[in-house]
Parts: C-alpha cells; structure tokens; sequence
C-alpha cells in the first residue's frame, strides 16, 4: 500500500520505517528541512536502537522515501498517519494541537480523491471530531477525508518492537457498530501483516487476530492513550510516595516493591522507585489529560494526577536534598558527577529530564555538576550549556565528591567502583534509580545512599 507519515520524531520516523519493514510504499513528511535532508540519506537524526537498521535499508529499497511538500504527499497516498507532536501549551496546562490541525488544514484542500487521515498522536479527546469537521470543510467537492483514530503506544528505546509487535491495535472511528467504513478498512489492511501474524488461514477467515484488536469510537480511543499513560505516571508515583513513607520510617522501597509486585494483580513493572518520570510523555499527558477533564466540567475526577505530578517534582528536589545533607549541609565548592542525562536510558531525550533537573539544582547550590551520558550529551549541551560535561563516565567522576546515577543505562550499572574510586575524591554514592548493586559499592569503600532506603 501506499501510505504517508506526518512528522518524523520519535513516533512518525519509527513508524514510517515499520510501515516500509512491513512492505508498504512509505512517504515521510515534515516541515524540518534538515531533518528530512538527514533522514533520506538514511540517517536517523536522534538515538533510537533498531530504528537506523531499518530505516536505511528501506530508504536503500526505495520503500521509504521523505519530503517537505505537502502536495507530492496528497498525490502519492490515500492513507495518512498523523505523527506529530503535541507539547505542553505555553502558560498552561493543556495540549497544543497546532501541529496536528494544520496537517488537515494543509491536506485537505489538496487531495484530489478520498482519504483516511490515521491520527496517532496523542491529543485531547474531541479532537478527532474536530479534525473531521474541518475536513469536511475543507476537501474539494466530492473528495471525502475521513479521521479514525489510532493512538500509538511505543516506548522510546523500544519504539520499533512496539510498533511491530503492540500488546494491542486501538482503531477509533466515527461509529463501531456500523458497516466499517473505507478509513477503517484500509488501516486494517495496512496493519494486516501484524494483526494476522503466525494465524492459519482457517484462524483468519474466522476473523480472529494475533495481536488483540479493538475498534471503538473516537473519543474512547483519544481516552485509552491519555489514561494509558496517566496510569503509569500514577504507578511510579505510588512507589515513590510510599518511598517517602520508607525513608521516615527506616523501610526499603526495592524490598517493598519486589513483595507488593509479585501479587500478579499489581504486577512489579512501572515500580521502579527513584528520581521518577521525565520525558516528552508522562508529565505532559497527565497535565493536559488534567487540563481537559477541567474543560468538560470533570476536573474534580483527575485532581488527583496533581499530587501524582507533585510527587514526581518533589523527588529531584529530594535528591538534591540528599546531596546536600551527605555533603555536611552545603554543595559550595564541591564536585558532584551526574552520571545520566537522559530522561531514560537508551535514549537521548533530554526532554523534562529529572537527571539534567538535579544538575542544574546542584550547580544552583554552588556545586561544580559535571555530567556525562552516553546518548544525550549533545542534547544536553544545547538545553544547559552552562552545566560541566564529560566525555566518559570515569571522566565525569574525576576529582569528584560525589557520585549521582541519575539514569540507569547499562554502562553505569556495570561500573567497577574500584576505578570510580581510584578517580574520585570523595567516597559516597547516591543511587537515584536504586540500580546499582550496593554491596559491590560498598566492598570499595563507598557509603551507599539512595532515596528510598531507610537502611
Ligand atoms: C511512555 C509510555 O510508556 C508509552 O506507552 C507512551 O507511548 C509514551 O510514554 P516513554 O516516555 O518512552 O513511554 O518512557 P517510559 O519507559 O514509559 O518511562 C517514562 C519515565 O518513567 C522515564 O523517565 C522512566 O525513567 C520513568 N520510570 C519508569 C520510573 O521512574 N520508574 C519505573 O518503574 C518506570
């Protein structure tokens, strides 16, 4: 099939390569010149593993191709995902969905023949309905653009697995129950290699799928991703506010969670205690999924997402807190190296990054904060260019007082603390992601602190 992609971030660059992984002819679009310019050399312009592989060996088969014209686009495909992003408004709380309405305003009066727009975008809920009113408006006599709904769910670090191999396929049209329409249609057809993936041919003629599908109306599924993630932000926040508890009361978080998580109900995933959610996701749905629940006169129901929000704010300043009270009451002159400025490992978002957030605390409370990330320094550089940084982890720990693992990438993990030591000058270690094996720590000398852990 032929099909486009608005946007190339995180979200629409994986899922325009995936597209092409599953042999459809994909165009990506975006109104980043450079971006594009890198992108149809075959070169991913951010860290995402799997992701080069695939992209350039479709951009080699002529699978996937890229643009900046939104006519090639209208000319080339009657299928178009929307991928672009939908940041926090300046000022408030809620989602800006400029990026998104334009790619309808600046579609639809191009096409020449009728189309599904495929919104994949996280946006406020009505804003699929919208969208298909202004197509309505706005496509040529006799052309019909048609909005369904497809939220995606891939987690950076893992993006192309989980567009290739979701839990689920959510499709949102204008109404389930009746006659599927042709934008419902030629999504499934597009999604038919993963939802028919292993079937026999008797399991397909019978309509089952091998990745669970579930087709419902528009607004259900704009909700399903914002509540998605608003229960994963409420998950880590749980953990981290019984942290609180631990900490007062001489308790361990990891022990806690580890007891608590194996209760198949609750489940350990997304109870990682630590310095908490970041990134261009988590703290931004939950605020516009707050903002909107306000606009529809339900706010008392999400006030709740409030504390959830606070908490997480409340750990970096924990941790730096933490810093201060190991370092006898004062960060002036002394040397902290921030190991992690990435909001997660395995990537290089630097986007609400709780690690860079404690640099910049620390360098506010007169310490000299010296970073390094094996991803995300040059994002890094580009947001806080006043703050140190280093080219090895080692490297960042020279001379240091003290030592933060901000960010769990593997690397630091697996650190041998006996070389840390053998560079730094000070002998503490303050684990904010409860990831380093302590005991290893303590073996070379080192007093172990981490939030969380009253022992
Ligand atoms: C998230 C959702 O998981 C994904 O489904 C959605 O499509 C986009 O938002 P992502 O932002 O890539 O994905 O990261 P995720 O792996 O969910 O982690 C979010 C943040 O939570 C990270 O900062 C991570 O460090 C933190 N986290 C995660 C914890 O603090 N503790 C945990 O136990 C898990």
């Amino acid at each position: 099939m032929r099909m486009a992609v608005f946007g190339t971030g995180y979200l629409g660059a994986t899922h325009a390569a995936s597209m092409a992984e599953l042999g459809h002819e994909v165009l990506g679009i975006d109104v980043d010149e450079a971006k594009i310019a890198r992108l149809a050399k075959g070169e991913v312009p951010f860290f995402e593993p799997g992701l080069p592989e695939i992209l350039r060996r479709h951009v080699d088969s002529g699978l996937l191709r890229f643009t900046t014209d939104y006519s090639e686009a209208a000319e080339f495909a009657d299928l178009f995902f929307i991928g672009v992003g939908t940041p926090q408004r300046k000022g408030d709380f809620a989602a800006d969905t400029t990026y998104v309405e334009a790619v309808v305003t600046e579609l639809a009066p191009r096409l020449t023949r009728s189309a599904v727009i495929v919104g994949k975008s996280t946006v406020p809920v009505g804003t699929a309905q919208r969208l298909q009113e202004a197509a309505d408006r706005l496509t040529p006599e006799g052309v019909r653009l048609e909005v369904v709904w497809n939220p995606e769910f891939l987690r950076e670090g893992y993006a192309v697995k989980d567009t290739l191999e979701p839990d689920r396929v959510v499709v949102g049209v204008a109404n389930p129950d009746a006659e599927p329409t042709f934008g419902r249609e030629r999504l499934l057809e597009a999604y038919e290699p993963i939802l028919s993936a292993g079937l026999t041919d008797e399991q397909r003629e019978a309509g089952e799928t091998a990745t669970p599908l579930i087709i419902t109306d528009l607004a259900t599924a704009e909700l399903v991703k914002v509540s998605a993630n608003a229960f994963l932000a409420t998950k880590i926040s749980f953990i981290n506010a019984v942290s609180e508890v631990c900490e007062a009361a001489g308790a361990d978080v990891t022990v806690l969670a580890d007891a608590i998580g194996m209760d198949k109900r609750i489940g350990r995933r997304f109870l990682g205690a630590g310095l908490g959610f970041g990134g261009g996701c988590l703290p931004k749905d939950i605020r516009a999924f707050m903002a909107r629940a306000g606009e529809l006169g339900a706010d008392q129901a999400l006030t709740f997402l409030r504390e959830v929000d606070a908490i997480n704010m409340r750990r970096r300043e924990k941790m730096v807190q933490l810093a201060v009270d190991t370092m006898g009451g004062s960060l002036i002159g002394s040397s902290v190296a921030v190991l992690g400025a990435a909001f997660k490992p395995d990537s290089d978002d630097v986007r609400d990054s709780p690690a860079l957030n404690i640099a910049g605390m620390l360098s506010l409370k007169g310490a000299q904060a010296v970073v390094f990330d094996p991803q995300a320094l040059e994002n890094s550089r580009r947001l806080y260019p006043t703050l140190g940084y280093a080219d090895s982890a080692l490297g960042a720990c020279e001379g240091a007082d003290l030592v933060i693992i901000a960010t769990e990438w593997k690397e630091f993990v697996a650190l041998d603390p006996r070389e840390v030591a053998a560079v730094a000058r000070g002998r503490i270690v303050l684990d904010g992601r409860n990831c380093l094996p302590r005991e290893r720590w303590e073996d070379a000398g080192f007093e172990y602190r981490a939030l969380g852990r009253g022992r």
